[in-house]
């Protein structure tokens, strides 16, 4: 039997952004965070190279904030970009409050001013600016903000659960247009749950599993940015997907990224006779932002018909990388492949997903009651094209202030009321699974190879005619059948790529991420791409 619960305030995803949002909060407010798997299994968990910030004692706020406009190919809010910067010192204080054990410096501790964590460098950075946890720095955010919700009483940690949609004043035909909770499918009891809440949040990842070649973990499926768009939310420049240069090429190797970190260390990246080529589409070589970078490698990749490039920092001592590098060296090893001594194959692939839902400096979307935060929003800080590290800051920055709102709105804001439950009357059992499975790789590899780092017109079209295709398909399987994790995923990720596919399509111009061979000119005035759901009336 589906159940009804009632929180204070429901988080949708356990990744940075979610679980600090959850302990940002007060203690007597019950919160629910819920992830669709395990509670590791979004991005969070593989972030490797690690968080942006203003921390050393000769980097400033204008420095981290020109770069990141620099990278953002016109495009960042610059309020947006500020507010982060500013904010992005107190954020790591914070997580250092919380345990997180960053790598220490040696050499620069203390008595020079120095600050006492290593900081490392990667592509647009004009500075040391990344406190990292060896390579392996989500991993130990997340562990370390997971061991603190573990022991707050007033937070309920609940897995293997997927929210399906929100349910909003507007969908229920009542006055008003607030979000009041979800319907949430349990995956051990089959049923879809309704969950109420004051306030609902959005903390549900990236879309890069909408490509056939990601370093993202299988749940990226833009859950958020599709349940937002039905309930009423804009959503903003989703043409910008940005494409990692540097993922492992081997036959079974699924999504292990090699960080940028080792080009901040002094990585190179080379053709497959040895020779260097970044120096010829860039005074940065290597360290060019990411959209740069893998535009070369994609087009060395095709010049040459390779399938790889390779990255070498086997020049540097052997025991800097493993102490540096301890989760690329070994992954490498269990693959034949020794990074102290030989290049690595790589190939780029679809890393990180620049737009997404429409929200202010709070984390607020377009419908009372409901934020979004972490890689599902849209705050104006990417642009055209994140800068390396800059995304676990937003998440971090937007997951704090997104809960100062919450506490000064609390007062306003009581409990909803009498949710209908999920009606499930009208569904049977699927026996035809093998349609899902068969409209996931479809929508992947079209993506891949009609959406990817270099598009054009005809592509775009192309896409637009499949994906509509696929939409109508999988409305009538909805319609029809119990809902299951894949379906809800299949649903959300090929409306994410309609809006894309869209978004991409309204963008006559190349900038940044967005590389179009029928417009490869910037325009003079930039523009975000800001799609409105049907409920706008245009
Ligand atoms: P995630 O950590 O992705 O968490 C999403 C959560 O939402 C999960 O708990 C998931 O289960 C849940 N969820 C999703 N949909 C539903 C649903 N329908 N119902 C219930 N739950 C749902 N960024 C950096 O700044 N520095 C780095 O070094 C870095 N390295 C990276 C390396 C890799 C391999 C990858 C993939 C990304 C990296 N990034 C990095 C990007 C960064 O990790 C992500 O942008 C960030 O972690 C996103 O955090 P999040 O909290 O928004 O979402
Ligand atoms: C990496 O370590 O290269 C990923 C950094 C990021 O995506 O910000």
């Amino acid at each position: 039997m589906s159940q009804h619960y009632q929180h204070d305030v429901l988080v949708i995803g356990s990744g940075a952004a979610g679980l600090t949002l959850a302990l940002t909060l007060p203690e007597h407010l019950r919160i629910a965070v819920l992830s669709k798997g395990n509670l590791a299994n979004g991005s969070t968990y593989w972030a490797q190279g690690g968080v942006a910030a203003v921390l050393d004692d000769t980097d400033t706020v204008d420095s981290h904030v020109e770069d990141t406009l620099n990278a953002g190919a016109g495009l960042c809010r610059e309020d947006s970009v500020r507010f982060t910067v500013e904010h992005s010192r107190e954020a790591i204080q914070w997580l250092i409050d919380q345990g997180v054990p960053f790598t220490r410096d040696d050499q620069t501790a203390h008595e020079d001013g120095g600050f006492e964590f290593h900081l490392t460098r990667e592509g647009g950075h004009s500075h040391r600016r990344i406190i990292h946890a060896a390579d392996a720095t989500g991993a130990a955010i997340f562990k370390t903000l997971l061991e603190q919700a573990r022991l707050r009483t007033n937070i309920e940690l609940l897995e293997q659960r997927v929210a399906v949609d929100l349910i909003t004043e507007r969908k229920l035909d009542l006055a008003g247009e607030r979000c009041l909770g979800a319907y949430v499918l349990n995956r051990a009891s089959g049923e879809v749950d309704t969950y109420g809440a004051r306030f609902v949040i959005l903390a549900t990842g990236g879309a890069a599993k909408v490509y056939l070649y990601t370093s993202n973990p299988d749940g990226a499926c833009g859950d958020g940015i599709a349940m937002a768009w039905r309930a009423g939310c804009r959503v903003g420049n989703l043409e910008f997907n940005q494409f990692h240069p540097t993922c492992l090429y081997h036959p079974q190797a699924k999504s292990f990224l090699v960080t940028e970190a080792l080009r901040g260390e002094g990585a190179l990246l080379k053709l497959p006779n040895g020779e260097r080529f970044m120096q010829r589409f860039d005074e940065r070589a290597e360290l060019a932002p990411r959209d740069i970078v893998a535009r070369a490698i994609d087009h060395e990749m095709k010049r040459l018909g390779v399938d790889c490039v390779y990255l070498d920092i086997s020049h540097k001592p052997a025991d800097f990388i493993k102490t540096h590098f301890p989760t690329v060296y070994e992954r490498c090893l269990d693959f034949g492949i020794d990074i102290t001594r030989e290049p690595i194959p790589v190939v780029p692939a679809a890393h990180y997903t620049c737009g997404g839902v429409v929200v202010d400096q709070s984390g607020h979307t377009d419908v009372p009651g409901l934020y979004a935060i972490g890689e599902t929003s849209f705050t104006g800080l990417h642009g055209a094209n994140r800068m390396a590290s800059n995304s676990l800051l937003e998440c971090f920055v937007y997951a704090r202030s997104a809960a100062a709102d919450i506490m000064q709105k609390l007062n306003q804001v009581s409990a909803p009321a009498n949710l209908p439950t999920w009606d499930a009357s009208q569904v049977t059992d699927s026996d035809e699974d093998v349609i899902i499975a068969h409209n996931w790789d479809e929508l992947r590899r079209f993506m891949w190879d009609y959406v990817g780092i270099v598009r054009t017109n005809k592509r775009l079209q192309r896409a637009e005619h499949r994906v509509r295709l696929l939409l109508d398909e999988i409305d009538e399987f909805y319609s029809n059948y119990k809902v299951s994790r894949d379906l809800i995923e299949l649903r959300n990720l090929a409306q994410v790529a309609e809006l894309m596919i869209r978004s991409a399509m309204e963008r006559k111009e190349s900038r940044g991420l967005h590389y179009t061979l029928d417009y490869p000119e910037m325009l003079p005035e930039a523009k975000d791409t800001i799609l409105r759901p049907p409920i706008y009336g245009d």
